[in-house]
């Protein structure tokens, strides 16, 4: 059997009970990676009608980039994350929810300065209408890849961006050869030491993207894993880049102040004010 993008919605709707049974391997047919479903394919395509008809993980897997999803890592609300297998190794696939349990309203202060380019779509988005929100969840999806993307060839600790097909993300997995994924840090109970240790990579790991000229607008212990005492930051689409935002700096005060708070029960001193003065001044 294999597993379409409905499925694992319904799957993923069962009260998180998940049949392991129903993670039968599909094969992967081998072929070079065909054109990918985009806004373009939006605009020419299918236009009002667009929706996501052909599963994104076929294509994915007839592109010869997903062989197999076996566990479920983590589901959520708006996206839930995959243990797959490609070639023998490990895959994390995330997979975005129905745009229809989304509310993008309280996404507009990172949409501001998205470069879209194309007036229709723009107009429907802020419509809001089936058109719009089918563009919107697109952009918003096709941002956390694109910014993964960028941050992971400027070398900071990022799962490796490795395809996209419409709502799906197909990245590294972080976590060990049984394939147990990685605890985030917010799921640790840490030793003094380690603990110092993870907040000063994550504070790092906040300046490097902020010397990138991005803000990431959801950092704490929740989007960073801890593996093998490496701090790995994860969950982009929210990414804003400054010159095009002006509200940076309460996006960036808001990510000092929750990392610090995630610190807080290590009695760690940190002093989120003076973080956030000398992240602002790489600005
Ligand atoms: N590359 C990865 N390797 C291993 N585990 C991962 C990976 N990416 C995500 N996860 C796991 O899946 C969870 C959800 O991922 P992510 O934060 O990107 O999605 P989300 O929809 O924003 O979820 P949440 O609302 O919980 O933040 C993470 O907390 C982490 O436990
Ligand atoms: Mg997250």
């Amino acid at each position: 059997m294999k597993i379409a993008l409905k499925d694992v919605y319904e799957l993923s709707q069962e009260d998180n009970f998940i049949d392991s049974s129903k993670f039968e391997k599909f094969k992967s047919r081998k072929r070079n990676l065909s054109g990918k479903k985009d806004l373009k394919e939006l605009v020419n395509g299918d236009g009002d009608n667009y929706s996501f008809k052909t599963s994104d993980l076929e294509q994915l897997q007839g592109d010869g980039l997903i062989d197999e999803l076996i566990s479920i890592i983590k589901t959520g609300k708006e996206a839930s994350v995959y243990l797959g297998k490609n070639n023998d190794q490990y895959r994390a696939v995330k997979i975005y929810t129905d745009i229809r349990v989304r509310s993008f309203r309280k996404d507009d202060i990172y949409r501001q300065g998205r470069f879209v380019g194309n007036q229709r779509i723009e107009k429907a988005i802020d419509q809001g209408s089936q058109f719009g929100l089918d563009a919107h969840q697109l952009i918003w999806v096709g941002e956390e890849f694109r910014q993964m993307k960028r941050m992971h060839s400027a070398c900071i600790p990022v799962p490796e961006p490795i395809a996209i097909s419409g709502l799906t993300i197909v990245m590294g997995f972080i976590g060990t050869d049984d394939g147990e994924a990685a605890p985030r840090i917010s799921d640790l109970d840490m030793d003094v030491t380690e603990a110092k240790e993870a907040f000063r990579q994550s504070v790092k790991i906040l300046r490097d993207i902020v010397s990138l000229g991005k803000i990431h607008g959801d950092y704490s212990a929740f989007n960073i894993l801890w593996h093998e005492e490496k701090a790995i930051v994860i969950d982009f689409p929210q990414v804003i880049e400054i010159e095009n935002n002006s509200s940076y700096k309460e996006l960036l005060y808001r990510d000092v102040n929750s990392l610090c708070k995630s610190f807080r029960k290590y009695d760690i001193r940190s002093d989120a004010e003076s973080i956030y003065k000398s992240l602002l001044r790489l600005t």
